[in-house]
């Protein structure tokens, strides 16, 4: 059956297993490294250079492009393909390359200066004829740091469980941590999700059994909860609720405020992607990237109105959550997390709607949910509507104590992952599917059965980014950590990298390798295929030594090449020498 859209083949040379620090693309295209970690990102008035030390203060980052690039997406004006806006997550910060000495001793102005990194960016390209360029100044510029107000909405907003000293009303938080993927919506906004926010907070020596299973641990990876209190959950335990949620921004109104989406439920969130249903209806897929955690479906009450992102502010506040129980005989079934319903009731710990969704992990629990291989980005056939998912690895599957193999996640100690689709009957509204995995992950050259695979074509571990062309070709980015690269199992694989799918036969080709120790993740292409945006995430990536904050400098020099400068994460934009539609 030709489960893609079969409108393009792959039509570009694929290129070998990535082994220096630089990025590469197949013959006839060209690369240019575009908003690297501290450029302003272009707010008038207000654009201090980057400052290769990593002298520039807490100030100067919080109007400075964050550090560590994940999900963007690109947003026209007035439907060009060549002047638009990107919006960009910043998922984390590597504090030895922050700051001149590194992260120890750790300092509130240390801290702030990494809550600065975070976040969010909003910042405008333009293609002169020969290359991209960030327009600066620009009205549209904007970072979203830890101190951005932020609205929450849908059923959860006021909720007691969201409530704080600082906001008794429970429905204004400040910032938005670790974004990790991202989608643009059919009425023209950001979605983003939150993914690794627990490990922001110290829980203190009582951790409560709700915050444990989010996996809150006696002290914050980052320490910031010995210089801001906020992220002392011990003190403020209901601050970590207000994290987990999918953040939608408007990045066409520079004044708009962003927005928690809390009928999308909280978890460690990847992204969140938007189908829409025959009469309009807004479907919002997403999962949570931990090991044996889940996969979710909303489904709006409303239909999407004409008018863009201010005539669709409450589109995804109001509508049903689902989660997805994959069955061993090929079907599955979406499960209603709502209050009241099954097992979701205050005997049970859920006082109400709100209670549901901020511990959808729980409720998942109870539904009886498939625990998933650490689902990563989503992708949307609109044609073929077969929706595909990464699962990036899990390798605690089959360990002592743990869950065992299942049909979706088929492979014990998981170390290369799969993807999974499924597809709904008649439209993206189904409450049953049929599912099967388009491929899993590894290298036939490898010994163990589960590290060899099925990849028809060039091989890849650790699928994450994961997008459509509009050309109906499914393009998958790698995140296989430093630790792994270049031995074992992944001996043959090489740097972290890019490759293009056809659906309709399953071959797989590498199109795009990275510099040492990066991931390449986030896609976003232009509407006329001609222009694909990704982000270089780490280059140089400590492997193991902590201690030592210089490190990633021993292992990448990438983008700069300069010998005094860090490595740093960035944007890349990819065009076909011809001007040609990238992939063909
Ligand atoms: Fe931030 Fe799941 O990768
Ligand atoms: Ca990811
Ligand atoms: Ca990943
Ligand atoms: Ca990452």
């Amino acid at each position: 059956a030709n489960l893609g859209t079969g409108q393009a083949r792959l039509g570009f040379t694929a290129i070998p297993p990535g082994q220096t620090d630089a990025l590469v693309v197949p013959p006839g295209y060209v690369a240019q490294v575009i908003a690297r970690w501290g450029e302003p990102v272009g707010i008038a008035g207000n654009m201090p250079a980057f400052r290769t030390d990593g002298s520039n203060s807490a100030a100067d980052q919080a109007v400075q492009l964050g550090m560590h690039h994940d999900g963007l997406a690109f947003f026209p004006l007035n439907g060009s393909s060549t002047h638009g806006l990107i919006a960009l997550n910043h998922e984390y910060t590597d504090d030895g390359l922050l700051h001149p000495d590194g992260f120890v001793p750790m300092n509130a102005a240390k801290v702030k200066k990494s809550q600065n990194a975070h976040g969010l960016s909003v910042y405008e390209v333009k293609f002169n004829g020969q290359a991209w360029e960030m327009v600066r100044p620009s009205a549209y510029a904007r970072r979203f740091t830890m101190d951005t107000p932020f609205d929450m909405s849908g059923p959860a907003a006021g909720h007691p469980l969201l409530r704080t000293a600082a906001d008794p009303q429970g429905r204004t938080t400040l910032g938005t941590l670790n974004n990790c993927a991202s989608s643009a919506t059919p009425w023209g906004t950001y979605l983003s999700g939150e993914e690794n926010w627990m490990f922001y907070f110290g829980g203190g020596t009582d951790i409560s059994a709700h915050h444990k299973r989010w996996g809150l641990r006696e002290k914050g990876l980052y320490d910031w909860e010995r210089f801001d209190t906020r992220f002392d959950a011990a003190q403020n335990p209901n601050e970590p609720n207000r994290f987990g949620w999918v953040v939608e921004v408007d990045p066409m109104d520079p004044t708009s405020t962003p927005v928690k989406r809390t009928a999308l439920g909280r978890a460690a969130h990847e992204g969140a992607w938007v189908a829409m249903t025959q009469d309009q209806r807004a479907v919002v897929y997403s999962g949570e990237d931990a090991r044996f955690e889940y996969i979710y479906k909303f489904l709006s009450s409303g239909r999407m109105q004409p008018g863009g992102a201010k005539a669709n502010r409450h589109l995804l506040d109001e509508g049903t959550l689902y989660v997805a129980r994959f069955d061993a005989n090929g079907q599955g079934q979406w499960l209603p997390l709502v209050h009241g319903q099954g097992p979701l009731t205050a005997a049970n710990g859920f006082a109400d709607q709100g209670e549901v969704l901020i511990k959808a992990r729980q409720a998942s629990d109870l539904l009886g949910a498939t625990k998933m291989d650490r689902p990563e980005w989503l992708a949307i056939d609109k044609a073929s509507r077969w929706v595909y998912c990464t699962l990036t690895n899990n390798s605690q599957r089959g360990a002592e104590g743990k869950p065992g193999v299942d049909a979706a996640n088929p492979r014990a100690n998981n170390s290369m992952g799969q993807i999974i689709r499924w597809r709904e009957a008649r439209d993206f509204d189904g409450m049953t599917f049929e599912w099967n995995l388009l491929v899993l992950a590894g290298d036939p050259a490898n010994e163990r059965a589960e590290a060899k695979g099925n990849v028809k074509g060039d091989i890849f571990g650790c699928p994450d980014g994961l997008g459509f062309s509009p050309n109906g070709l499914l393009w998958i980015q790698t995140d296989a950590h430093a630790t792994q690269m270049y031995k074992g199992e992944f001996a043959r694989i090489g740097n972290n990298q890019m490759l293009a799918c056809d659906t309709a036969t399953g071959e797989i080709r590498r199109f795009l390798t990275g510099p040492t120790n990066c991931e390449i993740t986030g896609l976003t292409f232009t509407p006329d295929g001609r222009n694909l945006f990704i982000s270089v995430q780490h280059p140089g990536e400590t492997p193991t030594d902590r201690s030592d904050p210089k490190q990633p400098q021993k292992y990448s020099s990438w983008p700069d090449h300069q010998p005094d400068g860090r490595p740093r994460s960035a944007n890349v934009v990819i065009r076909k020498i011809d001007g040609g539609v990238i992939g063909t």
